[in-house]
């Protein structure tokens, strides 16, 4: 624990089974801190700010902590918030707004935390998908209020699962302390199947059987489902202390990803069909995944395909934007809002691998395959003036 502390910065930090189990617990505790006079007295506040495009467990945490989800869109060049969008949403109700800094890119934490703090509103940075990540020279997760970590599958260190929150803040920690304190502790029984978990995973992450999970459903690899059935548990102590040792090469492993990234990056930004997206200025980005933009929603099951058969372990990620999740609907406090950014990004994203098994054979594969399948394809104008207009092919369908 002193370790995750001193490494992040951080005055707090609590370990529980996962990610999502840490969000929603967390947002619980904003809540109380909120009615107690933390903030905007007086005012309802059951509402959390989400992009419209971002992984479910963010929204299911919301859900399951018994709040509502108000949607803000994105913007694909950046898969963080659209700034006017942001500026013209009713914050009346919210309570705290979550970035999600996806596949670890952050998103503009300076600006959110000014966003947020001059709103009386909290800021949650999620870096779930971001550890190792920084944006001008400060952790990504140690922004706003509080921050998430997760030890999930896929993350950039993972022990299969467990989640942890940091904060500064002296009253959240009381307030979370307690709250974890309250909490089942796993028994020998759950440790032990989380251990076997976690080296059945450990095999199935080398390339030459990646055909394995897409073959054993049941294994739920990969898939993405929206659901509030999780435990909300203190976390598995072998798995913890795991994740604490293989933490000690987070940037032995960010140096691989980023590395990797770089190199598809450099050939990638020359092809007409493909358009990257923009860090932001100031950021080191950790490139958990390697996001790239089809030109079309067609162009992109084509990708997805022709990279799979390939063995390059592609992915569209999550299949809808937040605002088109049938589940989560009723828990939408704005079900029409604009979502633009996030459908187009939903019908059109590719993330490629870029872990410490992706060969340098991979890669020329990965590049090749996307060279074959993009060719003859040209860019057209760009859907909307408020983003770069170079090489921004249009993916609305
Ligand atoms: C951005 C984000 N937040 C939260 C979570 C939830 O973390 P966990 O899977 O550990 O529950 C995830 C999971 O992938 C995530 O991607």
């Amino acid at each position: 624990m002193d370790d995750l502390r001193e490494r992040f910065g951080v005055e707090h930090a609590f370990l529980l089974s996962t990610g999502r189990a840490g969000m929603t617990l967390l947002l619980g505790a904003l809540r109380r801190l909120a009615g107690s006079g933390e903030s905007r007295v007086g005012t309802v506040r059951d509402e959390v700010v989400l992009p419209t495009y971002t992984c479910y467990s963010v929204a299911a945490s919301v859900v399951k902590a018994g709040l509502r989800v108000r949607l803000v869109d994105i913007d694909p060049s950046t898969l963080d918030y659209d700034v006017d969008r942001l500026h013209d949403t009713d914050l009346s109700r919210t309570l705290a707004i979550v970035a999600t800094n996806l596949y670890g890119l952050p998103g503009d934490l300076p600006a959110l935390s000014r966003f947020a703090s001059a709103r009386g509103i909290f800021l949650v940075d999620d870096a779930a998908q971001a550890m190792g990540a920084r944006v001008g020279g400060r952790a990504s997760g140690t922004w706003g209020d509080a921050g998430l970590f997760s030890f999930d599958k896929g993350k950039n260190v993972s022990a299969i699962d467990g989640g942890v929150l940091v904060t500064h803040s002296e009253r959240l920690a009381e307030a979370l302390r307690h709250d974890v304190g309250q909490l089942h502790r796993p028994g020998t029984g759950e440790s032990l199947g989380g251990v076997l978990k976690a080296l059945g995973y450990a095999t199935l992450l080398r390339p030459s059987v990646y055909w394995i999970p897409n073959r054993i459903p049941q294994l739920g690899l990969g898939r993405t489902v929206f659901t509030t059935e999780y435990p909300i548990e203190q976390p598995i102590p072998a798995l913890t202390a795991l994740a604490i040792t293989m933490m000690r090469r987070l940037d032995a492993f960010t140096r691989t990803r980023q590395a990797n990234a770089a190199a598809m990056l450099g050939e990638l930004s020359a092809v007409p069909a493909i358009r990257t997206v923009r860090p932001l200025a100031g950021s080191t980005p950790v490139y958990l995944r390697l996001p790239v933009l089809a030109a079309n929603a067609v162009m992109r099951d084509t990708l997805l395909a022709a990279l799979n058969d390939a063995g390059i372990g592609a992915s569209g990620s999550y299949p809808r934007s937040l605002a088109d999740v049938p589940d989560l609907r009723p828990s939408l406090a704005n079900p029409d809002a604009p979502s633009e950014g996030g459908r187009e990004v939903a019908s059109c994203l590719v993330t490629l691998p870029t872990h410490g098994l992706l060969t340098a054979s991979d890669r020329r594969r990965a590049l090749d395959t996307i060279a074959r399948v993009t060719a003859g394809t040209t860019a057209s104008p760009s859907r909307s003036t408020a983003r770069p207009p170079t090489k921004s092919p249009v993916c609305a369908e």
